[in-house]
């Protein structure tokens, strides 16, 4: 019998929530732990969350759209988030954000056609001394530049490219 996408996922949420407790505490990480395996949190997946947590949707839906670092659509591999807060703005994020936008040929909330690059404003992420400041997933890059933002978008290019290439490997 074959398995539908649905069932499959209902059973990972079901493992997640074993993994995790079955009280409120198991929230957080299963909506983790299913961003991790789809990159985004479905609307599907919130309903069999508020089910078999035995709490309503609408406080899963609020969860979700509560953490910035929590996803109800697809995004890209790397999200890039740019600092827009005061200090960054004096050191010159404006020029930063330009080079990223020109670099990837997206506006900031998009992402590239190729599922690679999403980007978006953040807010202080408490680096104002030594802003510009950037996040590349949980990785920090401060004091950036418009010329450092090649090396950076090349080295993620890189990242992905292995990545690539492992599951054509694997496949
Ligand atoms: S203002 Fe950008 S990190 Fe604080």
């Amino acid at each position: 019998m074959l398995i539908t996408e649905r069932e499959k996922l209902s059973e990972e949420v079901g493992q997640l929530i074993e993994k995790h407790g079955p009280g409120r505490a198991a929230l957080m990480p299963t909506l983790q732990g299913i961003q991790k395996k789809y990159s985004f949190i479905s609307e599907y997946a919130m309903q069999l969350v508020a089910d078999k947590l035995g709490i309503h949707p609408v406080e899963v839906y609020g969860v979700v759209s509560f953490f910035s670092f929590l996803y109800d659509k697809p995004h890209g591999r790397f999200i890039i988030r740019l600092c827009q807060t005061i200090s960054c703005d004096l050191a010159g994020k404006d020029r930063v954000a330009r080079q990223l936008e020109s670099d990837l040929g997206i506006k900031f909330g998009e992402t590239t056609p190729d599922g690679k690059f999403s980007l978006e404003w953040a807010n202080c992420i408490g680096m104002c001394d030594q802003g510009p400041a950037m996040l590349v997933n949980d990785q920090v890059f401060l004091k950036v530049t418009p010329e450092k933002v090649h090396d950076i978008l090349e080295g993620c290019r890189k990242v992905f490219g292995a990545h690539a290439l492992q599951s054509e490997e694997v496949a």
